[in-house]
């Protein structure tokens, strides 16, 4: 398995948007703010809510079930960081924004 997958071309997310994807059986919440990517899982660790569904304000997205706040950047919970939600790296190659899906942390 190539840890790289192909998520999106680059023009189908807008600054401040986010999208869901589903990568190597993963649901992935994709986000782009200030021009760069970030990858986190879409399930919240509190109780596995789909991220997706909450706001996103700047890099802080808000579970829409109890609204626990991360930061799309590290995958931390706001409140404790030590909660944590899987990140994963992204690149940009030729207009195509790929995520490494083994880097989980
Ligand atoms: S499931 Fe996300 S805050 Fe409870």
């Amino acid at each position: 398995m190539l840890p790289w997958v192909f998520a999106i071309n680059e023009n189908e997310l807008a600054d401040g948007e986010k999208k869901l994807l589903l990568l190597e059986d993963k649901t992935i919440l994709l986000v782009r703010q200030e021009g760069n990517y970030y990858a986190m899982s879409n399930k919240c660790p509190h109780m596995g809510c789909p991220l997706s569904k909450g706001n996103l304000e700047g890099f802080i997205i808000k579970c829409p079930c109890h609204d626990w706040k991360f930061d799309v950047r590290s995958g931390e919970f706001l409140a404790a960081p030590e909660i944590k939600a899987p990140v994963y790296d992204t690149d940009i190659s030729e207009g195509k924004v790929f995520v490494k899906m083994d880097g989980e942390l």
